[in-house]
């Protein structure tokens, strides 16, 4: 059986990123830089990798720099090249994807992660798509988003990549109820949005990477407020659960929460201990760091 081919990804980029203030103060989150190039970027890399073709961002106010970033800019660009800086110009343009590629659409309210998804419908349409959460950023040489479309090609049906937290940490994640698993794909057979450890269904969580059907935004235009006041992207999912396959994929790659200092430091020092410009420097302050504080 072959299913409709995923060729768009949304990118809900709307959220205050209060845990950063003041640094996000005037600045969106997703602009932050895990070593030269910001979050926002990442995730599309990742998505361009895995042969994504349209970019939906789904913004709120003040996030124009998103935009910008995935933009021609000419003032900078012509003086790099007045100035014959090739490299620097190179790495300038390197994000700009093919014209009519990118569309941003508004969360005017943020009413959660589900209503961010639902308002980029009329830009995906009636076909397959991914999304992709920046704040979570998967470090890897196989693309993340790319092992879930694989294994939705096998499957077809929604898919979602998941990992396994600690037990005391299920009520910051959407957890899925397992049916059958081989300890790489597991069949999703219910879903909760951050229970509580006590009654978290496993500690299989979901990450931010999805592969979604369209008939997801039926379902999240009937969905009411639940966990945290907030429409939940879970419960729409967990509504199409038997009406359509759906599988949790254990990546392989290592996942970075972002959406937190500790995890946006760890990224940065296993992005710079890989990168062939700073590792060594990066490595012996690091190693002096941990002597004289460790
Ligand atoms: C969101 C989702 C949650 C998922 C998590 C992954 O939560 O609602 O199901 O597990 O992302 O990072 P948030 O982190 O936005 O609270």
């Amino acid at each position: 059986m072959t299913y409709p081919r995923v060729r768009k990804a949304v990118f809900p980029v709307a959220g205050l990123g209060t845990r950063f203030l003041p640094a996000t103060k005037s600045m969106a989150k997703e602009m932050l830089t895990v070593l030269d190039r910001p979050l926002i970027q990442h995730a599309v890399d990742e998505a361009a990798r895995a042969g994504i073709e349209q970019f939906i961002f789904v913004n709120g106010r003040g996030k124009h720099a998103i935009d910008d970033h995935f933009d021609f800019a000419f003032e900078l660009e012509r003086t790099l090249e007045s100035r014959g800086k090739a490299a620097e110009l190179g790495r300038s343009r390197e994000m700009v994807p093919a014209p009519g590629n990118v569309i941003s659409v508004r969360q005017q309210q943020p009413l959660g992660l589900g209503h961010a998804v639902w308002c980029a419908r009329h830009a995906v349409g009636d076909e397959p798509f991914a999304v992709f959460l920046p704040d979570d950023l998967v470090m890897g040489s196989n693309p993340c988003i790319g092992q879930l479309i694989a294994l939705y090609e096998q499957t077809g049906g929604n898919v979602v990549a998941v990992q396994d937290v600690p037990r005391e940490h299920t009520n910051r994640y959407g957890v899925l109820d397992v049916g059958r698993d081989d300890g790489r794909v597991a069949e999703v057979i219910g879903l909760v949005e951050k229970p509580e450890p006590e009654v978290a269904p496993s500690t299989l969580t979901i990450i931010g990477r999805y592969i979604l059907l369209p008939e997801i935004f039926d379902h999240l235009q009937n969905q009411k407020p639940a966990a945290g006041n907030e429409i939940q992207l879970t419960d729409a999912m967990a509504q199409m659960i038997g009406q359509a396959a759906f599988h949790g994929l254990r990546f392989t790659g290592t996942r970075f929460d972002c959406g937190t200092k500790l995890g946006f430091l760890q990224a940065n020092l296993a992005y710079g201990l890989r990168d062939p410009d700073v590792s060594v420097e990066l490595r012996a302050f690091a190693k002096s760091e941990l002597q004289t504080r460790g």
